[in-house]
């Protein structure tokens, strides 16, 4: 008779790829599954998961956490939606490579979206490595960030790199490649990489498709423009060689709503191409991100429009946080543009915003399309962070499969597991099969429920029972534990 360490047993086995639920148990040994099925013999510890899923742990394909998996390794946010790996880098922002013009770009640059950080670092092999040592809770991937790689070599300038400094560029990304990085990330609205034309980006993601790695982007225009901006990334990707993945896929704003309804055939046709290309979503209809960036890109009229609530700020206005930006203004006595000017100044373009700019058909239509993967855009930078820092992948769940029944949980579960694995190249995740390694969810579909809320965002998910980490119980009966047990994967 074998013997295990863990058997979770008499579970609805939702392997990860799709296929119908099955009864059965599951059997791991060190970090990694070894049975699925009827498992006989013992284990030094049993799970009843009786009347529960059990699924392969969560990837959260669309992360911010770079500096938070260092910063906070429990990662409750991420752990406790039953997510066992975070792939960061994404937007074009990061935290590595990091010269000392970058360091300072950090503070006023990236800090709203990923919070405070030291920096200590100078390569991505060095990052890599200080993830490793601070033993995160949950497994980490990453892209290396172009708008990073760019600030280290071009700094704020506007311009196209000359060829000496494409060859510097080209060595941070040959130097993040080889330390492991899974692709390339592009945020086309920010500093500096909206500075990045198409020819740029090309040469740098043939660098990313020598070594197998994707290109994925925050595309130049999510509103009346996003079918050029998917046009852009399709192109980059066919002319490097590199695999695309279009981050937080959406239409914003009341003029572009109902545009997925042309993208999404669009995407179609370019995979009916040759050209893999695949996106992630967020299952909100608020967006959030750095107020100075949103209000540079949206405009004084876009944000009187549209209902904007004050997520984080760092200094002294933490009674804005939590608040629309409508009420901010008419307590401080000042239309809406001169009130983000003044907020923005007095905090040193340090708040973060949520924007509601969606339309829920919009949303929907992206979640249950076929090539969509689930990615949170979670933002860990402090204050009352958009509630898909924490609720995300429950939210799927809850929303989507029971109550709209628009996704069978077999789907949806591959969409947050098998595809991003398999897209990702993170071997031997995403599924549950023998050999494959022990990140595993164990939750109640019908009492899974995202109950963080834009007021009140910092709240766990029900129906979340366990969470294991390369074979760690890192989460037992809805509370997590001291387990550490998380891996910085590079690329294979
Ligand atoms: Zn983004
Ligand atoms: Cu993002």
């Amino acid at each position: 008779m074998p013997e295990y360490d863990l058997i979770i047993r008499n579970g609805s086995i939702v392997d990860g790829t799709g296929a119908p639920a099955r009864a059965g148990d599951i059997g791991v040994t060190g970090d990694r599954i070894e049975a699925v099925g009827d498992v006989l013999g013992t284990a030094k510890r049993e799970i009843d998961a009786r009347g529960l899923a059990v699924a392969p742990g969560f990837i959260d394909v669309h992360s911010h956490d770079d500096a938070a998996v260092i910063r906070d390794p429990r990662v409750d946010f991420k752990i406790m939606q039953g997510v066992t790996t975070d792939i960061a880098g994404n937007c074009g922002a990061g935290v590595a490579p990091a010269n000392d013009d970058f360091r300072l770009f950090y503070e006023r640059g990236f800090a709203p979206i990923l919070g405070e950080t030291e920096l200590p670092w100078s390569t991505t092999a060095e990052y890599f490595a200080a993830v490793d040592a601070a033993h995160p809770a949950c497994n980490v991937a990453a892209y290396v960030p172009q708008g990073v790689v760019r600030y280290n070599v071009l700094g704020q300038r506007k311009g196209p790199p000359d060829d000496a400094e494409m060859a510097q560029m080209q060595a941070l990304l040959e130097e993040a490649m080889q330390a492991g990085a899974i692709g390339m990330s592009t945020g086309l609205v920010y500093v500096p990489g909206t500075y990045a034309q198409t020819p740029e980006l090309i040469e740098c993601a043939k660098t990313v498709a020598k070594y197998g790695g994707i290109y994925t982007s925050h595309i130049r225009n999510e509103s009346t423009g996003v079918l050029g901006a998917v046009a852009e990334a399709i192109e980059i990707g066919e002319r490097s060689g590199c695999p695309v993945q279009i981050s937080h896929h959406k239409s914003a704003g009341a003029p572009a709503y109902g545009l997925t309804k042309q993208s999404l055939p669009f995407l179609a046709a370019a995979r009916a191409r040759g050209i893999d290309v695949t996106v992630d979503v967020y299952p909100y209809v608020a967006s959030s991100s750095g107020l100075a960036a949103m209000f540079r890109t949206g405009r004084e009229e876009a944000f009187a429009a549209t209902p904007a609530i004050i997520a984080s700020v760092k200094y002294n206005h933490e009674k804005y946080e939590g608040r629309y930006m409508s009420d901010i203004a008419s307590e401080m006595d000042l239309p809406i543009g001169d009130a983000i000017r003044k907020l923005l100044h007095d905090e040193e373009n340090s708040p973060s915003v949520i924007m509601f700019i969606m339309d829920e058909d919009d949303v929907r239509r992206v979640v249950v399309d076929d090539h969509s993967m689930i990615g949170s855009d979670g933002l860990p930078s402090g204050g009352k962070p958009h509630p898909r820092l924490y609720g995300t992948m429950a939210r799927v769940l809850e929303k989507y499969v029971r109550e709209e029944g628009v996704l069978t949980l077999e789907e949806a579960v591959r969409k947050m597991t098998s595809l991003p694995a398999r897209k990702h190249l993170l071997k031997d995740r995403g599924v549950l099969q023998p050999g494959a390694f022990a990140d595993i969810v164990v939750f109640n579909p019908e009492t899974i429920a995202d109950i963080a809320t834009y007021t009140d965002p910092r709240q766990y998910p029900t129906g979340i029972e366990h969470v294991i980490v390369n074979g760690a119980v890192t989460v037992d009966g809805g509370r997590q534990t001291d387990a550490r047990a998380g891996r910085m994967l590079r690329r294979a």
